[in-house]
């Protein structure tokens, strides 16, 4: 899996594929240590190539690159005996690298790593690591640090798993619309949100522009909300009228920066230079979500990142082109207030990052 995923793979894709199939008769605490496994490897590749890097000469090969990884991530964060760490990674390593798995792991064993950064030991790109610093000071540096020990989602009580900031999004868009009525999702899969909006609604509209995304949101649906449309589309050209639904939830694709902890390759996969993109994109579906919104409907916006272009730059933007808005006080006492609407940061209370805004339409 650490292969698959450094080529190019998501690891919660890899894993969920994985385990379903070799993992299949694995014990439910075997399968928490591959998850953690593959999830802290992935995550702390940075810190651990660095305290690795002294001790190789040559270039690895993939498959023993991936072990040396492995093993190090559980002398460095699992706190593994270290007798433990190096004799079942040299178990699993190909057997042509045992003597050099085995030496490597025993110096790792016994280093005194002097970090020359943070964004080295906490592993995470520099840029990253500079954005946050550079937004939120020391909560920048405690978000970074709270998404090496992420939140692990629990059921709601229908048994669907999903973190507790984006339940929190579906209870703004529940609490500021008491009356209910239609609402459109325009982003809407996996399908988190929408499942987990209340029963005032009496119509929902569930709107998806990936296929392959919205076959698994018509399926978590048919399980978890039965009753709501599945539109496929982009969401910038939804297929409903002017003015004719009482709200609509658009929860952007967005760089994700918040979420960093339970996708734990993100970090590695995200660029800075797709922001500008994503910046337009959210642009586009608050427009529209406008255009759906009859007078005195309700618009929320939400995303799970903490950059000042997308919780702060498209909010204002829109307001600005938009008259007719009024802002609405949000009812979770969990947001800290952020500009005209509100945020949690990853180390708030241990979830997701999360940030969201909230209009009326009066006109
Ligand atoms: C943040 S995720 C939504 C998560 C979802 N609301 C939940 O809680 O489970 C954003 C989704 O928007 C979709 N998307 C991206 N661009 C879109 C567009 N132009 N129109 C509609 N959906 C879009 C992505 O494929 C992705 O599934």
């Amino acid at each position: 899996m650490l292969i698959e995923i450094e080529d190019g793979a998501r690891a919660n894709d890899s894993l969920a594929a994985n385990l379903a199939s070799s993992g299949r008769d694995l014990s439910r605490r075997d399968r928490a240590f591959v998850t953690e496994l593959v999830q802290g490897t992935t995550r702390m590749r940075r810190a651990i190539d660095y305290v690795l890097q002294p001790f190789l000469r040559r270039k690895l090969d993939p498959d023993v690159r991936a072990a040396l990884r492995m093993g190090t991530h559980q002398l460095l964060h699992l706190g593994t005996p270290p007798h433990a760490a190096v004799n079942d990674t040299v178990d699993v390593a190909p057997r042509r690298a045992s003597g050099l798995v085995n030496a490597v792991l025993r110096k790792v064993a016994s280093a005194n790593t002097q970090w020359p950064n943070e964004a080295i030991r906490h592993s995470y790109p520099d840029w990253i690591w500079e954005l946050f610093i550079n937004t939120w000071g020391q909560d920048g540096r405690a978000s970074l640090i709270a998404m090496n020990s992420p939140e692990r989602p629990s059921a709601r009580p229908d048994g669907y798993i999903q973190g507790q900031a984006s339940r929190w999004v579906s209870d703004e868009a529940d609490a500021a619309s008491a009356k209910g009525g239609s609402m459109v999702d325009l982003c809407a899969a996996p399908g988190g949100k929408t499942t987990a909006f209340g029963s005032q609604w009496s119509s929902l509209y569930a709107n998806e522009i990936d296929p392959t995304r919205a076959k698994n949101l018509r399926e978590t649906i048919s399980r978890f909300r039965e009753g709501t449309a599945v539109v496929i589309g982009d969401g910038t050209k939804a297929p409903f009228a002017d003015g004719c639904v009482d709200a609509v939830l658009v929860d952007a694709p967005c760089s994700g920066l918040g979420a960093l902890g339970r996708r734990s390759d993100a970090r590695w996969q995200i660029s800075e230079k797709a922001i500008n993109r994503l910046v337009l994109i959210q642009g586009a579906l608050l427009g529209e979500a406008f255009r759906l919104l009859r007078p005195g409907g309700i618009l929320s916006y939400s995303v799970c990142t903490v950059t000042q272009e997308e919780t702060v730059k498209v909010p204002a933007d829109f307001e600005a082109s938009h008259p007719g808005l009024t802002n609405l006080a949000l009812t979770g006492t969990h947001w800290r207030p952020h500009h005209q609407g509100g945020i949690v940061l990853p180390h708030d209370y241990g979830t997701d990052g999360m940030a969201i805004f909230q209009w009326k339409r009066q006109s």
